[in-house]
């Protein structure tokens, strides 16, 4: 059910760790599973992400979607980072199963708070980038049911 993909990130993810002193922490949950994951940037001068890290205490679609993320993140700008979405993110992984797509918008969402904490800490504005929800499954109640 799940693509050897998604298996690859899910047994070898990338990228996890902690970023000390990070550009930008961004931690997002889902109240409804209970998942939590948490994205470090690296910036540089120029906006362009340099190093990016996560953490994640969720499942392991959880895992998988939050590698890819990182390693689509990385060398892009703070521009590009936020076109990244959790649907370039599935298909980068060749799918998840329709159950597993808020574990995806979980990535997707952890971008782009950790996005506006470094916008935050750097008095800069990002167009088209929103504050981040405390809980990702509120949007997604309306999608599914
Ligand atoms: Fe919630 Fe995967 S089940 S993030």
């Amino acid at each position: 059910m799940y693509s050897e993909k998604v298996m690859d990130h899910f047994q070898n993810p990338r990228n996890v760790g902690e970023i000390e002193e990070a550009s930008g922490v961004g931690t997002v949950g889902n109240a409804k599973c209970g998942d939590i994951m948490r994205m470090y940037l690296d910036i540089d001068d120029n906006q362009v992400i340099r190093d990016c890290k996560f953490k994640t205490f969720g499942c392991g679609a959880a895992v998988a979607t939050s590698s890819m993320a990182t390693e689509l993140v990385k060398g892009k700008t703070v521009n590009e980072a936020l076109k990244i979405t959790n649907q370039a993110i599935m298909e980068a992984l060749d799918g998840l199963p329709p159950v597993k797509v808020h574990c995806s918008l979980l990535a997707e969402e952890a971008i782009h708070a950790a996005l506006w904490d470094y916008a935050e800490k750097n008095g800069i504005k990002i167009d088209g980038l929103a504050k981040p929800k405390a809980d990702i499954g509120e949007e997604e109640e309306e999608e599914e049911y």
